[in-house]
């Protein structure tokens, strides 16, 4: 089908990535942007472009009831844009966003008809000085994630001054190669000629591999954006390498392109993220001239390369206290509440469960205490804490003073109770 449930304790690690991409993001300065799931559809088909493979072959799209031409967003990018060209925030406006995305795609490992991106976009500037900022957020967090084997490539789309003249010589490179190109593009390539560029299909990858390169068509300005960009990664140690093919597969992109790919997956579907600047896309969709910048990052291909490479192992939280309760359920029902109520992670059994069952799920749980009411501690006022991970004897804490002897005095360590 193409879609996927992600059940707990996987679920973790996406909540995990999730939170340290949004404290990097704020950080950086960013703050969270939610969009609706879906628009106007002419939003993507003008801000993505109608000859993008995205809008043709891949976007759903359908009437709505009013007979409205609505999309499922098929990428973050043009509905942020859109919200920005409705709310005018102050610029430099700067959003990060997690969001599913919907594209009608052959499904395959990597590839799916529902993924979720971590992104940011910036609006409203063209300092080459953000281009470099925004793809060392993604390097970074990259790094942090313990990857090792993603690569970053990046090059320059110029822009509506410059590309003219090297979309000419593409063209006409294009028509000398016309039957060396794949089917789709042999009568296509007219429409898009960047999109041959793009083609992962071998006929079309070999026809191209002398093409024209936009690098050496890029006018004062774009050179002069695109050497300030590396000077800034090179001085960031950013590694990367120039690919002057790297043209993206949606329309919208101007000067800086980039994309991150992992080696260790299959090469088809090794894009762990990428992005770009898109100066045009503010105004096609209705808005005031405004440069904009980001990247989108796909978590479930980031977790397949976690997973190739060995690292961000899966982590799933455990809780500070299991409440055992052998006396009916009252005491583990007030007991666990009172625990949560300060701060604690606490879980118990339900359904009068035995004491051994009852001691069995404290273990499976990961607790690291058990706090234990048997007939003799709530005749006494008291409970046992028994510790379950490591040595140590079981106490007897009378019940009044058991939070206090969990979180320890206020500011104090937590005995007892893994931190
Ligand atoms: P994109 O390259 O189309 O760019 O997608 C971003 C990332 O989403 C890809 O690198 C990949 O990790 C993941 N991805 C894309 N399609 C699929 C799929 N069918 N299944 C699984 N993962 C997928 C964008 O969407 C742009 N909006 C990025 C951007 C932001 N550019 C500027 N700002």
């Amino acid at each position: 089908m193409g879609t996927h449930d992600v059940l707990w304790p996987d679920s973790a690690r996406w909540e995990a990535l999730i939170a340290e991409f949004a404290r990097r993001a704020q950080h950086a300065g960013f703050g969270l942007v939610l969009n609706p799931m879906f628009e106007d559809a002419a939003v993507f088909t003008r801000g993505i472009g109608d000859e993008s493979d995205v809008v043709r072959k891949e976007m759903y799209e359908f009437e709505d009831r009013g007979g409205r031409a609505v999309a499922l967003r098929p990428e973050g990018t043009a509905s942020v844009v859109r919200a920005f060209v409705q709310h005018r925030p102050p610029v430099p406006w700067r959003a990060w966003y997690v969001t599913p995305a919907f594209r009608y795609e052959r499904p395959q490992a990597g590839r799916y008809k529902q993924h979720h991106q971590l992104g940011v976009e910036v609006l409203g500037t063209d300092d080459p000085d953000v281009d470099v900022e925004v793809i060392v957020l993604a390097a970074d967090f990259y790094r942090w994630l313990g990857l090792r084997r993603v690569e970053l490539a990046v090059n320059s789309m110029g822009c509506a001054r410059c590309r003219p003249a090297y979309l000419a010589a593409l063209g006409h490179y294009l028509e000398e190669h016309r039957q060396e190109l794949c089917d789709e593009h042999r009568d296509r390539y007219t429409a898009n000629p960047l999109r041959v560029l793009d083609c992962k299909r071998a006929p079309c990858r070999a026809a191209t591999e002398h093409a024209p390169r936009i690098t050496d068509f890029l006018d004062e300005a774009c050179a002069a954006h695109l050497a300030r960009v590396r000077g800034g990664l090179e001085a960031l140690d950013v590694a990367y390498r120039m690919d002057p093919r790297l043209v993206r597969g949606l329309d919208y992109y101007t000067r800086t392109t980039f994309e991150f790919a992992a080696t260790s997956l299959t090469a088809a579907q090794n894009a762990v993220g990428g992005g770009g600047r898109y100066d045009g896309l503010a105004e096609a969709i209705g808005g005031p001239p405004s440069p904009g910048i980001g990247f989108g990052i796909g978590i479930e291909r980031l977790l397949l390369a976690c997973d190739a490479e060995g690292v961000f192992p899966l982590d799933a939280p455990v809780p500070d206290v299991f409440v055992v309760d052998v006396t009916g359920g009252e005491a583990a029902r007030d007991v666990t509440a009172e625990l949560r109520r300060a701060g604690l992670g606490a879980v118990r059994a339900y359904d009068g469960r035995s004491l051994k069952a009852q001691l069995k799920a404290a273990d499976r749980s990961g607790a690291s205490v058990a706090v234990i009411v048997g007939p003799e501690e709530l005749a006494a006022g008291t409970v046992t804490l028994r510790p379950m991970r490591g040595p140590g004897p079981q106490e007897a804490v009378p019940r009044a003073g058991l939070v206090e002897r969990l979180t320890g005095p206020a500011g104090g360590p937590r005995e007892g109770v893994r931190t």
